[in-house]
């Protein structure tokens, strides 16, 4: 008696065969990997952020920003400072263990002075006392043509102490 044929489907094999699952989970590997490099490279090409903490900051005209002025810029993590020698923008960040350290404008003629172990700094952030090992960090400034301030807050600059040339003249 003749054997009833199979539909061709079920004749090669029924379901998913264990070769097909294998190249599916090398395809999916690829692709994962191929992601992840992706990934990569985005996070190191794109550009650093503009705006936030991290980038450049525009703050506005320089006349916003009297002599004398001590200004918490929080967008930024620093204060702006018009020192006679001209624009400081300090970093909030105690260089001893990292506490904000608040603007005293009540305190020795105004000073920064952190509440965490007492350390002071002068209006420029120069070091005076306390546990702290050197002066508050600096971002650099710059003046762009329209007389905007731009603040760097990607860019820390340590120092021990203060020196003129690390203001920013401001136009006369
Ligand atoms: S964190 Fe500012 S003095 Fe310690």
């Amino acid at each position: 008696m003749a054997e009833a044929s199979k539909p061709a489907a079920a004749a090669e094999g029924e379901g998913v065969s264990r070769r097909d699952v294998l190249r599916l989970g090398l395809f999916g590997s690829a692709l994962l990997f191929l992601a992840q490099i992706g990934g990569t490279f985005a996070t190191y090409f794109w550009p650093r952020k503009v705006g936030a903490f991290g980038g450049k900051i525009n703050i506005g005209h320089y006349s916003k920003y009297p002599p004398g002025s001590v200004t918490r810029v929080d967008a930024g993590k620093f204060y702006l400072v018009h020192h006679t020698d001209g624009l400081l923008a300090i970093y909030w960040r105690c260089t001893h263990l990292g506490c904000t350290v608040p603007w005293q404008p009540n305190l020795e003629g105004g000073i920064f002075a952190c509440n965490c172990h007492g350390s002071k700094f002068a209006a420029t952030g120069e070091f005076i006392s306390g546990p702290a090992p050197r002066s508050l960090d600096l971002f650099p400034v710059e003046i762009d043509a329209d007389g905007n301030v731009i603040v760097d807050t990607g860019t820390i600059i340590q120092r021990q102490g203060y020196s003129p040339d690390q203001a920013t003249p401001v136009p006369s």
